[in-house]
């Protein structure tokens, strides 16, 4: 098989964690016999640099043009960098919320587990990491808060700044399908989070997601409110399998959740359209305190693309051998700083990518 993969390595951890993966993906490609074609594209601080704008028409039209994407990260320290001296419409962050939107990525896959290797980084209770947990939050990616009009004008004298959380039936069907339709190759559970008791929008989430219920009678749903679901993710994570929840609480949610995992380092993440087409990075962010030091835990990019395998690809064989490389690669003790452990070995970024390769 021959796939074009789009590369966006983006900024700080990004070009270190990518190269890793690509490491990986040319492994299986010489295992499996098949041909990654690959096509570097810029976006975020890497695209301010070189083009003056986070994202071009050029990245968005190359990316179309590919089987899939696969990226690092985007954006730089806050504080610091010369990119938030920019208007908020020309930073780093402008550029990924523009692709996710161009290319009509509504579904936000991002699979949170476990790995009983490394409940000893889980800052949770012995007895709740002793559980275990494997949920996957589905995150709506293209709507709400984050695209709704936006403005800061002065009424009054006063400055004031408003943000609209806008949510189509559409809009909330279409992610709603996907949750059921992945809870069905799951435990099949959905629980779907909203603030209901405030929110239209989220009553309006609430009455659809129920009714495509209907068509999933296998499905247990729930519904639960986000405050709660917020404290319910550290009381007991195990109890969830596939969460469903819009742009924002899915943001703030993920990172939650990502936590207890051990590290955000070892979250991948899928962002899908319609079709089979889908963008793959690691949950995480640039870290660009720890950039260019090999430092970085490649796991996350790695397993996003392993994903890319599973989800564009249908490349099952595959993107399991990658999902057990990882595992034989913690079994073995090797882990990068962020999940480091005592009586473990500590690799770099490099090292631990050529691991996992070596593991294929
Ligand atoms: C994420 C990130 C982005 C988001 C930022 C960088 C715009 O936090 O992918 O979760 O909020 O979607
Ligand atoms: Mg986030």
């Amino acid at each position: 098989m021959i796939k074009k993969v789009a590369v966006i390595k983006g900024d700080g951890i990004g070009p270190e964690i990518v190269t890793e993966a690509m490491k990986v993906l040319d492994k299986v490609a010489e295992k499996f016999g098949h041909r990654f074609d690959y096509t570097q594209l810029l976006m975020g601080g890497a695209s301010i640099d070189a083009n003056g704008v986070p994202l071009t028409e050029e990245t968005i039209e190359a990316c179309k043009a590919s089987d899939a994407v696969l990226m690092g990260s985007i954006g730089g320290d806050t504080n610091t960098s010369p990119w938030y001296k920019l208007p908020a419409d020309k930073r780093p962050e402008a550029g990924l919320l523009g692709i996710r939107k161009a290319l009509g990525l509504f579904a936000n896959l991002r699979p949170c587990l476990l790995y009983p290797q490394l409940s000893g980084a889980c800052p949770l209770k012995e007895e709740i990491a002793a559980k275990g947990f494997d949920m996957l939050i589905m995150r709506e990616l293209t709507g709400g808060l984050y695209f709704g009009a936006r403005k800061t004008e002065e009424v009054d004298g006063v400055t004031t700044a408003t943000d609209t959380l806008v949510y189509s039936e559409k809009e909330i069907r279409r992610i709603a399908v996907k949750a059921f339709e992945v809870a069905m190759k799951r435990r099949k559970k959905v629980t779907s989070v909203d603030k209901a008791n405030v929110l239209d929008s989220s009553r309006l989430w609430r009455k659809v997601v129920n009714e495509v219920a209907k068509d999933y009678p296998e499905v247990t749903l729930e519904h639960m409110l986000v405050d709660n679901s917020a404290m319910q993710l550290v009381k007991d994570p195990a109890q969830f399998d596939v969460m469903v929840t819009e742009n924002m609480f899915g943001d703030i949610l993920s990172d939650e959740a990502s936590m207890i995992t051990g590290s955000i380092g070892m979250l991948p993440s899928a962002s899908m359209n319609e079709t089979k087409f889908g963008l793959y990075e690691p949950s995480g962010g640039s870290a660009p305190d720890i950039a260019g030091q090999d430092k970085a835990n490649p796991i996350a990019t790695i397993l996003s693309a392993a994903m890319m395998l599973r989800y564009s690809f249908d490349l099952t064989d595959e993107a399991d051998a990658v999902e057990a490389a990882v595992v034989k690669v913690l079994d073995q003790g090797y882990r990068t700083g962020d999940i480091m452990s005592e009586g473990c070995t500590k690799v770099g970024c490099a090292e631990m990518g050529s691991l996992i390769a070596a593991n294929i």
